[in-house]
């Protein structure tokens, strides 16, 4: 079966041809125009997203050599999102499938990072113990089949990738913050500051908002006192990211003593992060469990794992609707437009 994915849930536009499991294209357009906000402006988003979403299409059917007519199936990003962003994607899916007769399947973007580990060699095994960590989202699940997925914790508050991205702010290093974190980090002692890791009530959830609180006071403190150098940021990006990583890994080591799964997956655009892989490798070797992290370009959001998760709902000719009560955060009023 030849599928078409779209993604248009944030700052990425993406489009992907499959075939079946096999990845013909996957072609992603980031949305530069947001870095001099330091942050995404979803008007401009929604924008750049209908400049872009066309000619990636024809780019996308043109490295697959395929027509339109060939495709058979359509899926696009339902929610959760910016609503601008994913009118864009929506809308282009579900008319292109009304126009060459073929099915269309919205998907729930969290499902796609969700399944986004069996892109890539090496499939997670059922059950798996799953850490969604991007710029919106910062959640552990218990994945007991492709349909059965249990929440164990989310974040109360920001989720990782954001906390990257405000602290890069705050050090006046730029946007996307998580890869220019991890640079900096990489010259800097990560034990120069103690920044908390966030508890919560649930032991399972998690909370950024303090460790960048605390980020925030070493800033403000040190440039009180004087001039603010290279090695302080370097310093502080070392010892956040070594605080924010670990918030995710004790989660881990926590979920590991209470439930017995066959492997444990790492997705999102946080994934993408050196340490966190690391860890999560020695994870594996500590409790003999396969650790699936998807390629860099599933990391992030793509269309390949919109495009899969869509091809799983309409082979199990399941309602996307039936899931999309586990994910609270998906916003209602698209239910209304599908
Ligand atoms: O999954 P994603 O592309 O978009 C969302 O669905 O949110 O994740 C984007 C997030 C951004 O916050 C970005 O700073 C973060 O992933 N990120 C990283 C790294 N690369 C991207 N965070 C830490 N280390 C990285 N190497
Ligand atoms: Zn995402």
């Amino acid at each position: 079966m030849i599928v078409l994915g779209i993604e248009t849930s944030c700052d990425e536009t993406s489009i992907a041809i499959l075939n079946n499991d096999d990845v013909i294209a996957n072609l992603i357009s980031s949305q530069f125009v947001h870095k001099e906000y330091g942050g995404v402006i979803p008007e401009l988003s929604s924008r750049a997203h209908l400049q872009q979403i066309l000619p990636l299409l024809k780019t996308a059917l043109k490295k697959a050599n395929l027509d339109i007519s060939q495709i058979d199936l359509i899926a696009a990003t339902a929610g959760p999102g910016l609503i601008g962003a994913l009118l864009v994607g929506l809308t282009f899916g579900k008319s292109l499938a009304i126009s060459i007769s073929k099915p269309f399947v919205p998907v729930n973007h969290i499902e796609g990072h969700i399944f986004s580990g069996f892109l890539s060699e090496g499939n997670p095994e059922f059950p798996f113990l799953c850490a969604v960590v991007s710029g919106g989202h910062t959640l552990l699940l218990l994945v007991k089949s492709e349909f059965e997925i249990l929440k164990l914790g989310s974040t109360i508050d920001d989720a990782i990738g954001e906390a990257f991205d405000k602290v890069s702010k705050l050090l006046g290093l730029g946007y996307p913050g998580g890869p220019l974190i991890q640079k900096y980090a990489g010259i800097g002692d990560n034990f120069a500051y103690n920044f908390p890791i966030g508890t919560s009530k649930n032991k399972y959830d998690f909370s950024f908002s303090g460790l960048k609180t605390s980020v925030l006071r070493v800033v403000q403190k040190i440039s009180n006192d004087g001039e603010f150098t290279k090695s302080d940021i370097c310093n502080i990006a070392a010892s956040f990211q070594k605080a924010a990583v670990s918030a995710i890994t004790k989660r881990i080591h926590y979920a590991m003593s209470e439930h017995n799964v066959k492997s444990i997956s790492l997705v999102g655009g946080v994934a993408a992060n050196e340490l966190l892989r690391n860890d999560f490798f020695s994870i594996g070797k500590k409790y003999n469990k396969r650790i699936v992290i998807p390629k860099i370009e599933y990391c992030g959001d793509n269309a390949a794992m919109i495009a899969y998760r869509g091809l799983q709902y309409h082979l199990a000719k399941k309602d996307f609707s039936l899931t999309a009560n586990a994910f609270p955060s998906l916003s209602s009023e698209i239910f209304t437009l599908l």
